[in-house]
């Protein structure tokens, strides 16, 4: 009989959260696993957001950069998610690490970052991602494939072989935690599961162990 666990049976997130104190820390240990297993798209993350309703929106978006001050990532602030946040600026990032049998769950505060920081990373980017930053009118309605194609050929005329400023909807988001859960998989679904929990950004985290 194959032993459906196999995979998982040895893998323990045991001594990982016996000496955790601090969720940043432990984030970026998983992650640096994650880059070193995960075939692709370690840093995909589904983002949730709400809207002015209260409906739930989920989407996934990159992260490009975590620190102790959060995790960020890169958006149109004219789409449904920048709108949404606009409106709430709280969100929920989920990681799932498939081949660690692992996910991280973080729920916080949302802010933009600064206009140098933006910059600095927009102008990381490869040009045609510049160009189309301005092209597309992200989650507006597009008539046609080819009106974006004909929006991508304007800006390259446009910008020819100068530089690309970047456009001011075009920005970066901080989930700044009040949350961190880490989640690792075993066996009969007796997962391991740690969470971190403050009150405001300035406080102090504490910790437990949930049930799976
Ligand atoms: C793996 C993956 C990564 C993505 N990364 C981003 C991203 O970093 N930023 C972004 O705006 N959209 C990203 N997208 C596209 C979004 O999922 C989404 O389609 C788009 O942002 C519009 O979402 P909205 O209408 O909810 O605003 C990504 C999609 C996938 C599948």
């Amino acid at each position: 009989m194959p032993d459906p666990f196999e995979k998982i049976r040895n893998l323990t997130a045991e001594k990982d959260f016996a000496k955790a104190t601090d969720p940043f820390a432990l984030f970026g240990k998983w992650f640096e696993d994650a880059k070193k297993i995960e075939m692709e798209y370690p840093e995909a993350m589904c983002l949730a957001t709400v809207d002015e309703s209260g409906m739930p929106d989920a989407r996934m978006v990159l992260l490009k950069g975590f620190d102790e001050r959060g995790f960020v990532f890169y958006t149109n602030m004219e789409s449904a998610k920048g709108e949404e946040l606009k409106a709430n600026p709280k969100a929920a990032l989920n990681f799932w690490w498939r081949d660690l049998h692992r996910q991280v769950r973080i729920r916080g505060l949302v802010e933009r970052v600064s206009d140098a920081e933006a910059d600095a990373y927009f102008a990381s980017r490869p040009r045609g991602s510049r160009i189309g930053a301005w092209a597309s009118r992200q989650s507006r309605e597009l008539e046609s494939r080819f009106a974006l194609e004909k929006a991508v050929a304007k800006y390259t005329a446009k910008f020819n072989v100068g530089e690309i400023p970047r456009p001011e909807y075009w920005t970066g988001n901080r989930v700044i935690p009040l949350q961190m859960e880490f989640w690792h998989e075993r066996p009969f679904r007796l997962h391991e599961r740690l969470v971190f929990l403050r009150p405001s950004p300035d406080a102090p985290w504490t910790r437990k162990l949930l049930y799976p």
